[in-house]
């Protein structure tokens, strides 16, 4: 199907960029294999999905976004539920103090429930400064800067979570606290003020404002050897808020494996016993599990495009199987479908490398290796019982 002057008017494209679209090369949508990567996972207990970016209103049939419908319908052919790549967090919902901006997360929260699929929340709060909202940087805490830090962060919870309600059944509540290095909680303007309760403030506000969602703590520590005492540190981290009784459900596994560093060296070496161990002292707290983010960062793999598509396939079957060992996983989302959209070929995290190739499809939106390898360990994974009501 080639997109017809209609479509590019659906797409609020006008006038000369509508004129200029049959030539400009814009990806068709192409069907996707059956079953479905959210088929195998239903037939499992599990859903499969992916993250999408909402574009502006009117944009381009091009990129990650529900605008191009290519990559709309490799989501809708794949997947049972999706997650907004950028929408949703605090620089976009607020990205001034004054004022809230749902109108792109809406757009998408549109889009998933137009096609039938379930979308989770991410993030409410990513505590790292340096994705932290300007205004929150400089922000006047006053003379009673503990209290006005908590009640700062409790109204932002608040009006995110009651804004989606129930149409969200499942948030990313805090992202990232754990530095990578030390295994520490991160230091910023609001521990600053408020110490360790940033955490346990953001949970129960989550909690107060929706009983029933499941509230997860998301990072990425992998099971590269360089992560150890990142999965050290988010360890000690959920005993704690176990400990404190604080409600959380899930670890939100990134999994962003392959990571920077040759996996050939030492540091990048995978280290499936120590990730098995992981897992099941999370699971041992009571904690269910989720693949949130999963890609394969192939910059230390073969040159030769063909050997890096085997080799990133096999090395993600073999981390899905340690991973999916676990029935208490019932969500796998993949960041971003389609190598060409993927935010490890930006500018920043390619650092005018080669094009990399994290995602289960190409440029040219034709399955790889890679999907092949997520239905495989999908298929080879143990049936459980599932936890969300099904989609699509
Ligand atoms: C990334 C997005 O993909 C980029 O577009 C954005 O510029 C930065 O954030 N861990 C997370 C995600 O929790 O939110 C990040 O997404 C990728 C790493």
């Amino acid at each position: 199907m080639r997109l017809t002057r209609r479509d590019a008017l659906q797409f609020g494209l006008t006038g000369a960029a509508a004129a200029a679209l049959p030539g400009m090369g814009f990806a068709q949508p192409i069907a996707t294999p059956t079953p479905s990567l959210n088929q195998l996972a239903a037939a499992k207990g599990m859903r499969f999905g992916s993250a999408v970016a909402a574009g502006p209103p009117h944009g381009p049939p091009t990129g990650g976004t529900i605008n191009n419908p290519a990559y709309a319908a490799v989501l809708t052919g794949e997947c049972g539920l999706l997650v907004p790549e950028n929408e949703m967090k605090m620089y976009a919902l607020r990205p001034t103090l004054d004022g809230y901006r749902f109108e792109a997360a809406d757009r998408l929260v549109a889009f998933a429930e137009q096609h039938g699929l379930a979308i989770r929340g991410h993030n409410l709060l990513w505590h790292k400064p340096k994705y932290f909202p300007n205004w929150l940087q400089s922000y006047d805490f006053g003379s009673r800067p503990a209290s006005a830090a908590e009640k700062l962060l409790v109204d932002y919870v608040t009006t995110v979570c009651r804004h989606f309600g129930d149409r969200i059944r499942s948030w990313d509540v805090v992202n990232e606290t754990i530095d990578q290095n030390t295994g520490a909680l991160r230091e910023t303007v609001l521990t600053r003020h408020l110490g360790d309760r940033v955490i346990d403030i953001c949970f129960h506000a989550a909690r107060e404002a929706l009983p029933t969602c499941q509230l997860v703590y998301n990072d990425y520590m992998e099971w590269e050897a360089y992560s150890v005492r990142h999965r050290e540190g988010v360890l000690r981290f959920l005993e704690g808020l176990r400990s404190r009784n604080v409600p959380i459900d899930a670890l939100g596994l990134q999994s962003h494996i392959g990571g920077d560093a040759d996996v050939a060296s030492a540091t990048g070496r995978p280290e499936p016993k120590a990730w098995h161990d992981f897992l099941h002292q999370v699971t041992g707290l009571g904690l269910d599990l989720l693949v949130t983010e999963f890609d394969v960062n192939d910059r230390g793999f073969p040159s030769d495009p063909a050997a890096r598509d085997r080799a990133v396939a096999d090395y993600a079957k073999a981390y899905l199987d340690v991973t999916l060992s676990f029935p208490q996983v019932h969500d796998v989302l993949c960041w971003g479908m389609v190598d060409s959209v993927s935010w490890l070929n930006s500018p920043e995290f390619r650092r005018g490398g080669r094009m990399l190739r994290p995602c289960p499809y190409d440029g040219e939106y034709r399955p790889k290796p890679l999907r092949q390898a997520i239905a495989d360990a999908i298929r080879a994974a143990p049936p459980r019982t599932p936890r969300h009501a099904p989609h699509a």
